[in-house]
C-alpha cells in the first residue's frame, strides 16, 4: 500500500519551506482561511497527476517571491518522487531518480480523487468533469486504456483538421477513420467494463451514506455514439455536419455518465447538500473498486467537506472514506467539529496551518 509517509513543499503558494511527516491514514489540517491549507492539497494533486485542481495555470502556485516551486514526497514502500516547477519553463519530474517524460508512471503510484466544493461539476457541469472522472478510474484498472485514448486523440485532432480543410477531401478522411473507430471501440469497452463494476459499488456506497431515503439515483453510461450503431456508419450518416462545423461530432470523445433522481436528471431535484452526498458516494465507489481490483488505495484529498453537509452526513462520509483503509488529507476550519466526525479514526494525525506555516 502506497501512501504519503513524508512531504517536502518549497514555494507552493504561501507555504514556502514545509517538511512533513504524515500518517498513513487521516490527516487534518486545519487553520484559518487564507492560511495555506488548500495549497497543500493542492501540492499533492500537482505531484500526483501534473495539475493543479484549482487552476489551469500552474505558475499562479508559484509563490510570488520565488522563481519556482518544489515538491518532493517519499511514499510508505519507499518511493520517492520530486517535481519541480520554474517560472515560465516545463516541470521536471523525477521517480527514484530517473527523470520522467510525463505522469504516467507516478499517477499510477499516487491515485489520488479530490473531494472539494467544485466537485459539484460532476453533477451540476458538462459532460467533460463525468468522463474524466469515469476515465480516472479505467486509467488505474485498465493498462492498455490511456494508450488507445491517446490514439483517439491523435486521430480526431488529424480528422478535425482535416474537415476544416475547404474543399473537404473524404478521402484522406476516411484514412484516419480506420486507425480511430478500432481505438475508440476499445476505449469504449475499456469504459463499458469498468462502469459495469463500478454500479454496485456506487449502489452499495450511497446505500451506505443514507443517500437511497432521499431520491433513488441511476448511473449510466452513454459512449458517445448510438449504443445500437456501428462507429463507421455514425461517421457515414454524419459527414454533412462534420464538414460542416469542422468538428467530429459523435465518438468516445463525447461520452457521459447520466445521472438520474427517479425519472428527472439529479441536478434538478435534489438539494446541494444531496448533489454533495451523491459526489461523495460516487468518488468513495472508485476507491473501493479500485482497491479490490488492484489492491492500490486511493489517496483523498478533502478540502472543506464541512460546508453544505450536516453533521450526520459529514460522519457518515468520513467514516466511509476511513473504511476504505487508505491515505485521507482533510481541510477544515474548525477543528473540533470535525475531530467529532473523525473519532472512530485509531491513526488521526493533525497539523495546525497558519500563515504557509503547518505543525503538527
Ligand atoms: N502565488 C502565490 N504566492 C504567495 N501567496 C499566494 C499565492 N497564491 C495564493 N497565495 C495566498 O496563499 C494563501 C493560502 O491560500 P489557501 O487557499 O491555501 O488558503 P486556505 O487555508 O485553504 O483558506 P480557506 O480556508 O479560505 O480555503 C492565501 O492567503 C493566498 O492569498
Ligand atoms: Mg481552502
Amino acid at each position: 500500500m502506497s501512501h504519503i509517509a513524508q512531504l517536502n513543499v518549497s514555494f507552493v503558494r504561501n507555504v514556502i519551506g514545509q517538511s512533513l511527516t504524515f500518517s498513513p491514514s487521516v490527516n487534518l489540517l486545519y487553520g484559518e482561511n487564507g492560511s495555506g491549507k488548500t495549497s497543500l492539497l493542492e501540492a499533492i494533486h500537482l505531484l500526483a497527476t501534473g495539475r493543479s485542481f484549482r487552476n489551469s495555470k500552474i505558475d499562479l502556485i508559484i509563490n510570488h517571491e520565488s522563481d519556482e516551486a518544489v515538491i518532493f514526497a517519499e511514499l510508505g514502500d519507499g518511493s520517492k518522487i520530486g517535481m519541480s516547477k520554474p517560472r515560465r519553463q516545463n516541470h521536471q519530474l523525477h521517480l527514484q531518480s530517473e527523470k520522467q517524460r510525463n505522469w504516467d508512471q507516478v499517477a499510477k503510484l499516487l491515485p489520488v480523487q479530490i473531494l472539494d466544493s467544485a466537485s459539484f461539476g460532476l453533477i451540476e457541469g458538462g459532460p467533460k468533469a463525468r468522463r474524466r472522472y469515469l476515465d480516472w478510474g479505467v486509467f488505474h484498472v485498465e493498462q492498455t486504456f490511456l494508450a488507445n485514448w491517446r490514439v483517439t486523440r491523435k486521430c480526431l485532432a488529424n480528422r478535425n483538421f482535416l474537415l476544416k480543410q475547404k474543399p473537404v477531401d473524404k478521402n484522406q478522411i476516411s484514412a484516419w477513420d480506420v486507425e480511430l473507430v478500432n481505438a475508440s471501440n476499445l476505449v469504449d469497452l475499456a469504459r463499458q467494463t469498468y462502469f459495469k463494476q463500478l454500479v454496485p459499488q456506487f449502489d452499495g456506497v450511497y446505500r451506505a451514506l443514507g443517500g437511497s431515503h432521499v431520491e433513488n439515483i441511476d448511473i449510466e453510461y452513454e459512449r458517445g455514439w448510438d449504443s445500437d450503431r456501428e462507429l463507421p456508419s455514425v461517421f457515414a450518416d454524419n459527414f454533412r455536419n462534420d464538414a460542416r462545423y469542422g468538428f467530429t461530432q459523435n465518438g468516445p470523445h463525447r461520452a457521459d455518465i447520466f445521472i438520474k433522481a427517479g425519472k428527472s436528471k439529479a441536478v434538478d431535484i435534489l438539494s446541494r447538500g444531496q448533489q454533495k452526498i451523491l459526489v461523495s458516494a460516487l468518488k468513495i465507489a472508485q476507491g473501493r473498486l479500485l482497491s479490490q481490483s488492484t489492491e492500490r488505495q486511493t489517496i483523498y484529498l478533502v478540502d472543506d467537506l464541512p460546508a453544505e453537509l450536516d453533521s450526520e452526513n459529514r460522519a457518515a462520509v468520513m467514516s466511509n472514506l476511513i473504511d476504505l483503509g487508505g491515505q485521507i488529507f482533510i481541510t477544515c476550519v474548525d477543528r473540533t467539529a470535525m475531530e467529532e466526525s473523525l473519532k472512530s479514526c485509531p491513526q488521526l494525525a493533525t497539523f495546525h496551518v497558519e500563515r504557509g506555516i503547518i505543525t503538527a
